[in-house]
């Protein structure tokens, strides 16, 4: 990438312009400055090897900075500079691939390797095959795109056949080069494949940073990768210090016209890689002529894993030549020239110290195992949830027993069995509660049933669970809420049940600690969008038994209003999709219930959308796309008269004044609508007589 004469030059210069601070760097040497950088990037990025310290590259890049504030047309694409984002809220576009991104076969044993490679064999009528073997990267797969030495774009995978536009945050990835010497061997585009990953370290320090933010841990670098990679903000991106390695070249324009170049071969391609500056696994890979050489590398790479600094689930085998690559082709899902060799779940054995019994939102009392701390596969494990009373019994678990446990993949934790060969003596058995572990009322078991349940629907733990679900990202998603804030309103008595999430004390929780006023203001804005969620987020949000986000889609789409369903029979529900016996008598034990009922009235009160919105509009009526709502006495119409009128035209009724209202109805004695509507100047407030003027 650099030449030696110019790592000589750039190591020099640095130097000089180090000890000379007090004399700014001339413009005319701007190129070089970049270079510096540039090349102190790799050193620290790719090679982990940095030439300066965190402090000297600083005040370089701060002169790099400097000179381009003070001169803009100076600026270039790759520029260090430039993988600052400024866009703060990104919107992803999806692009389609060049090259469809498949994924891989999988393999999990000698034996399956053994039948890979004899297929390979058939088809191309060879004798031996040369593999390149290296690891299976588990992160985030992405694809590069550089177009005359420069990153034009980064994308997702996707579905495989389209993806979204991520450029901007793969920037903040200082590991991959903004510019790339492409040309210097003829090559004018080039789209590279590879793998977004979270070291171990970062990785457990960003999840300990969210438990000390009272929020739930990530279960693995994999989800913190691609997760980290479509945040809106740029610069968040950047402060997770995510790596990326790059282990497939899917397409160039521009190669050795005589196929010989190092393209030809995979291992040569990712050392081509290497050379143009990218973290490829050039070291990690190896070069073997037939499958025992392959499983050789792969069992002896397995038992090396823990050692390395980032997570791998397996390691791929690739068929070496190019050529022979295209001879063999692909199925519609994976290539016949590389298969993945998974590893084996990861297990451990610790001691089983405690049983912590834990009530749900639906008052299910699940026991959790709590275990001496193990660390395994990438994470400590210090609780496994061993579900009910049956399981127990049939993993023989007992207080104080040596346990085996494991986890494949990004799968939570299991215990597979206990192991009472190592017993004392001192072991005791598990005794499952009568009571509530909470409200201390007597537990109850449906027939049939294996789990344990708190029918005392004002049992404090389910009370905090069905808030915490109904703030849930995918109930009415009022971020910046979350666990540990429902929590810590609740022990203050600040929040008691989900309508008093509507009618918090600001005032109260400003004075709190950690509530400055920038996260107060952000709180204030998410309670208040979450009144306009569809009602289908609403319905989920209630953590009605049985009615998970699909059912939920099903109830609001068959009903005007929410509080239609108190007068639905077990019949009618029947008769919606994936809606059975059990689905239909819990969701009417829910409506039937006096005390819901009064919950749900208080949320349309406090601005909830209880009307289904999203119902199927009137195409082309002459309403179409314009919001209403009626407030006040009518004297022609009756409400519902009126609002049927409105929604046979196209018009859609929503349940509460915002800026999404076009038309305020407004009657006899209308009240606070009337004045909340006064203040959004984009609202038309009309007469009932106006209204039918409209409607004809
Ligand atoms: S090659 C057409 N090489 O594994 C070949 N994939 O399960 C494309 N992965 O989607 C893939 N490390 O995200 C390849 N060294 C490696 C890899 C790797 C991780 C991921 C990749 C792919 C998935 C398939």
């Amino acid at each position: 990438m650099f030449t030696t004469e110019q790592v000589k030059e750039i190591q020099a210069q640095a130097a000089n312009w180090l000890n000379n601070q007090n004399n700014p760097i001339p413009i005319k040497d701007i190129a070089l400055l970049r270079n510096v950088l540039r090349f102190n990037e790799y050193r620290y990025y790719v090679l982990n090897d940095p030439l300066l310290s965190d402090f000297e590259y600083d005040q370089l890049y701060k002169q790099l900075v400097a000179i381009e504030t003070a001169n803009p047309s100076l600026i270039v694409a790759d520029s260090p500079t430039q993988r600052v984002g400024n866009s703060l809220n990104q919107q992803f576009v999806t692009v389609p691939h060049l090259v469809p991104m498949l994924s891989l076969d999988n393999s999990y044993n000698a034996e399956d390797l053994f039948d890979f490679d004899r297929k390979a064999l058939e088809l191309s009528g060879l004798a031996q095959i040369e593999y390149c073997v290296e690891p299976k990267f588990d992160g985030a797969s992405i694809s590069l795109f550089y177009e005359n030495d420069l990153l034009v774009r980064g994308i997702t995978r996707g579905d495989g056949v389209a993806g979204e536009d991520i450029t901007q945050n793969i920037k903040q990835i200082k590991s991959i080069p903004l510019s790339a010497p492409f040309s210097s061997i003829g090559i004018q585009q080039i789209e590279i494949r590879g793998e977004i990953i979270l070291h171990k370290a970062t990785f457990e320090k960003y999840n300990q940073q969210l438990i000390e933010q009272g929020l739930s841990p990530l279960a693995n670098p994999r989800n913190a990768a691609s997760g980290s990679l479509r945040m809106k903000d740029p610069k968040e991106v950047a402060a997770r210090n995510l790596d990326a390695f790059l282990y497939h070249v899917s397409y160039v324009i521009g190669r050795h016209p005589n196929g010989s170049d190092q393209l030809s071969s995979h291992a040569g391609s990712l050392d081509l890689l290497w050379q143009m500056g990218f973290r490829s696994p050039k070291e990690e890979k190896r070069v073997v002529l037939g499958i025992q050489g392959v499983i050789d590398y792969c069992l002896a790479f397995e038992a090396k894993r823990d050692d390395l600094p980032y997570e791998i689930d397996g390691m791929v085998v690739k068929v070496n030549s190019i050529a022979l690559q295209d001879q063999l082709g692909m199925t519609s899902h994976h290539p016949r020239w590389a298969i993945a060799f998974k590893f084996k779940a990861r297990q451990a054995t610790t001691k089983l110290i405690g049983v912590e019994f834990q009530v749900g939102r639906t008052g299910a009392v699940t026991p959790v195992a709590k275990l001496s701390p193990v660390f395994l596969g990438g994470v400590t494990v210090s609780s496994i949830s061993i579900h009910n009373e049956e399981y127990i019994q049939q993993k023989d678990l007992q207080l104080g027993d040596t346990v085996l446990i494991e986890r494949a993949g990004d799968v939570i934790p299991q215990i597979v069995k206990s192991l009472p060969e190592l017993r004392n003596g001192t072991e005791k058995s598990i005794a499952f509660p009568t009571n509530c572990p909470v409200c201390k009322s007597e537990l109850f078991k449906e027939e049939g049933e294996a789990v344990w349940r708190c029918i005392n629907i004002e049992c404090e733990a389910q009370v905090v669970e069905k808030m915490i679900h109904f703030v849930s990202k995918d109930a009415l998603d009022i971020k910046s809420f979350g666990e540990a804030n429902v929590r810590k309103f609740y022990e203050l008595g600040i929040l008691k049940d989900i309508p008093g999430i509507y009618q918090l004390d600001f005032v109260k929780i400003g004075g709190l600690e950690g509530f400055g006023k920038k996260s107060l203001e952000n709180l204030v804005a998410a309670i208040e969008a979450s009144k306009q969620q569809p009602l289908y987020r609403l319905i989920y949000g209630l953590g009605i038994r049985f009615v998970g986000e699909t059912t939920a889609k099903t109830l609001a789409n068959s009903v005007n209003h929410l509080l239609d369903f108190a007068s639905k029979t077990e019949e009618e529900l029947l008769l919606l999709d994936d809606v059975g016996v059990k689905v239909a008598k819990s969701i009417q034990g829910f409506f039937h219930n006096p005390q819901n009922i009064e919950m749900l009235k208080q949320l349309e009160i406090l601005g909830l959308q209880l009307v289904n919105t999203k119902k199927e509009v009137v195409e082309g009526g002459s309403l179409t796309g314009q919001s209403f709502l009626f407030t006040g006495t009518l004297n022609q119409l009756k409400r519902s008269e009126a609002e049927a009128l409105a929604e046979s035209k196209g018009g859609i009724i929503l349940s509460g004044v915002s800026s999404k209202l076009n038309y305020l109805v407004v009657g006899e004695d209308a009240g606070s609508k009337l004045e909340k509507a006064k203040k959004i100047n984009t609202i038309k407030i009309i007469s009932e007589e106006e209204f039918i003027q409209l409607i004809k």
